[in-house]
């Protein structure tokens, strides 16, 4: 599907450009190197959020191997221009000509594989451009070891002459140590004829997106640059190495942001905690607790060790200890786990208390609530008060179809007894141990289903003769 053509004139507006068409060769995988996860969300999503948060709103992705998933990932939030084949990053470029040649604005150019990018460099770059009145501004770096990035050369005046690949340098340009981050600004009506005149004239015969910046070098047009103050945030991901560090980085630099907020997290290299996860204060992540997806967890919890949260809400003062819960709501004061499950769709309200050994699904829990052993509760609405004796389940399940089992308030199921559904079981009744329910329970009655004891005197003595 190819967009409308158009022609949009944004006087002193941005568009950026993410360009993620790449397959990522190097990652050996079966997926599009863009959509490769950090801390939840393809590495992409984040290069988009780092453009949207440093101001751009009009978002290009270039998108081409694997096209439709990442149509798909991304969405409708941002536009896509399709390299069809991946003949280089200046190529890749190229094919936003129809949408932004006529613009009288500048573009921000960023890799789809730079996923740590701190937006506020990005607004002092453009801010940089504009200020220079530049036909290209570009951002380079100083890391430790510049080995993989482009070198960046420039004349005895220190002005910005050419960017050299490094399978294409010299040893002399080796030794270069400032790199190239893959982020820039042109000018648009600087940019096109440039890209136009593009040669695949280098070891990858690719059309480099660097080599605009020599030919505009070249040409006298003015060219400025900034140096990004922490090479860390401009790393870019071409491997599996390179992306369990970004990860371990972006995890890193999220767990601080929540430390200092006032959680306590006793190890930063074993709690995962997902971009769109909240966590209050004086609230206790122990080691190898996950909290994925969408989560807002609440103010004095004890989570962990051993817990996954995902796509739930908890409330304040709960307790999760060796459990997972997923796309739930748990309300304030809750105890789970050790061991226990709460799938989704469940919601436990104050005071509830849930495990050892259980599991829930679809699950309404009342105020005050206990299921402490051993149980499973699928598809029940439980009053206040209730008590679920050890090994006491609902048997939601005929084979075919899932029922529904209500208790209501303050009711006491005997352990290991059966809750055959649909059935309902009245307020303050009582089911004894081992029985098997499948008739309703009046208000305050004792069910008894299971068959009398038979004790037969001096049996045991005779059996052993
Ligand atoms: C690129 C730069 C290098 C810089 C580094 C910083 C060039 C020629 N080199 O190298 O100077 O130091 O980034 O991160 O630009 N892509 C396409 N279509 C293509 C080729 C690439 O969309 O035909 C996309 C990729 O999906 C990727 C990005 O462009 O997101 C960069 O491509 P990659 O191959 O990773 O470039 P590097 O070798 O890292
Ligand atoms: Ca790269």
């Amino acid at each position: 599907m190819s967009l409308p053509r158009e022609v949009i004139r944004v006087p002193g507006d941005w568009v950026a450009v993410i360009l993620a068409a790449g397959q990522g060769k190097r990652m050996n995988s079966g997926l599009v190197k863009g959509l490769h996860a950090l801390l939840g969300r393809p590495m992409v999503w984040h290069v988009v959020r780092a453009v949207r948060e440093a101001g751009v709103e009009r978002v290009i992705l270039v998108v081409g191997y694997q096209e439709d998933r990442m149509r798909t990932a991304l969405g409708t939030d941002v536009e896509y221009a399709v390299q069809k084949q991946q003949l280089g990053t200046g190529h890749a470029l190229l094919q936003t000509r129809d949408r932004l040649e006529g613009i009288d604005g500048d573009i921000l150019v960023v890799c789809g594989d730079t996923p740590l990018l701190d937006p506020q460099d990005l607004r002092d770059l453009m801010a940089m451009h504009r200020q220079e009145r530049a036909a290209a501004t570009i951002l380079t770096a100083l890391p430790d070891d510049p080995s993989g990035f482009g070198r960046v050369v420039r004349s005895a005046q220190g002005t910005v002459q050419a960017v050299v690949e490094e399978r294409d340098a010299s040893s002399a340009q080796r030794a270069i140590g400032e790199v190239n981050t893959g982020i820039y600004c042109f000018r648009a009506k600087d940019l096109f004829p440039a890209l136009l005149r593009l040669g695949a004239d280098n070891v990858q015969g690719e059309y480099y997106l660097t080599d605009v910046l020599s030919l505009l070098a070249r040409e006298d047009r003015p060219l400025a640059s900034l140096a990004c103050p922490d090479p860390q945030t401009v790393a870019n991901i071409n491997d599996r190495v390179q992306l369990s560090h970004a990860a371990a980085f972006m995890q890193h630099r999220r767990l601080v942001q929540l430390a200092r907020s006032g959680v306590t997290i006793w190890s930063f290299s074993s709690t995962f905690v997902g971009v769109d996860v909240t966590v209050g204060q004086d609230t206790v992540l122990l080691p190898m607790t996950f909290l994925e997806g969408e989560c807002a967890v609440g103010r004095r919890c004890v989570i962990g060790p051993n817990v996954t949260v995902k796509n739930a809400v908890v409330g304040d003062d709960c307790q999760i200890l060796q459990s997972v819960v997923e796309a739930s709501r748990v309300d304030h004061g809750v105890t789970i786990g050790p061991f226990t499950h709460i799938r989704p769709g469940s919601h436990l309200r104050d005071g509830v208390k849930v495990g050892n050994f259980a599991e829930l699904k679809n699950a309404f829990v009342d105020v005050g609530s206990k299921i402490p052993h051993h149980s499973y509760i699928g598809d029940a609405q439980l009053g206040k008060g209730v008590n679920i004796g050890a090994g006491a389940i609902t048997v939601n399940y005929d084979g075919r179809k899932k029922h529904n089992t209500t208790i209501g308030d303050a009711a006491f199921i005997g352990c290991n007894s059966n809750l055959i559904a649909p059935v309902a079981v009245g307020p303050g009744a009582y089911v004894a141990a081992g029985s098997t329910v499948n008739q309703e329970v009046p208000p305050g009655a004792l069910a008894v289903a299971r068959s009398r004891q038979v004790n037969k005197p001096g049996w045991a003595g005779r059996h052993r003769e």
